[in-house]
């Protein structure tokens, strides 16, 4: 095989590993507007149409690029032949942001509907593995985004970065239990079991770089 044919092959690799990308971000956007668009034609109010039903967008989306994290940063041989490993983690930095922005107004979101429909705030355990996951997905992102304020090590900054790996299994758990789009959409039901397997095994990849191969 010619080195232009290896090229050709290369980013004809990339660009499926995009629109593989582009797939699993639409379908839960597509199954949240199947779930939720005629709620838009009624009139529920602003908590329910303003708050309630964006923060479930922004989870579902936000999980995904979640997923996406792992496979960025992963430095699988495989993606580092498609794409630099400079640019799949300058990609990981400015999805991380979105990422998180978007997970934490879905737990704000759903706090503050309680609040606004109800005067309360209900906390079950569902909810409460969502709020742990939040808070352990705070700190992994602020070592990362304040590492040198903070004075921290590249060390320590990594093993609190590493707090995403017990946040993922976390949030899949709650999204399974509590989701109505999840639990109404069996493609997105599967694609959720499809992610958390695909984090095993990224999971597994990394400890058998760091324990077996190094
Ligand atoms: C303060 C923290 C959190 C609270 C109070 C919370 C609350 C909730 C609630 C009440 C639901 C059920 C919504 C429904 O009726 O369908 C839900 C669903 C969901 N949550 Fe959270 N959550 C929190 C954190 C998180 C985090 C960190 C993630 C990470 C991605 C997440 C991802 C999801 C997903 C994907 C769904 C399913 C949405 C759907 O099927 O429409 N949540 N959450």
């Amino acid at each position: 095989m010619t080195a232009t044919t290896t090229e050709k092959d290369g980013s004809g690799m990339a660009r499926i590993a995009v629109v593989v990308a582009v797939i699993l971000v639409a379908i839960p956007a597509w199954a949240w507007t199947r779930e939720s668009a005629r709620f838009y034609t009624m009139d529920l109010g602003f908590a329910f149409l303003g708050i309630y039903l964006p923060a479930r967008l922004l989870a579902l989306l936000g999980l995904v690029f979640m997923f996406f994290q792992f496979v960025l940063a992963a430095r699988i041989p495989a993606v580092e032949r498609l794409f630099k490993r400079g640019k799949l983690l300058k990609i990981h930095r400015s999805l991380g942001k979105w990422a998180y922005l978007m997970v934490l107004l879905h737990g704000v979101g759903m706090l503050a509907f309680d609040l606004v429909s109800s005067g309360e705030i209900y906390l079950y355990t569902e909810t409460i593995v969502g709020l742990v996951a939040l808070v352990l997905l705070t700190a992994a992102v602020l070592a990362a985004w304040f590492f040198k304020p903070l004075k921290l090590s590249l060390n320590q900054w990594r093993t609190i970065h590493l707090l995403t790996y017990i946040v993922f299994p976390l949030v899949i758990w709650h999204a399974l239990m509590l989701g109505s789009t999840v639990n109404a959409v069996p493609t997105l039901r599967y694609l959720l079991i499809g992610l958390f397997a695909g984090y095993v095994v990224l999971l597994l990849f990394r400890l058998y770089r760091k324990f077996i191969v190094s």
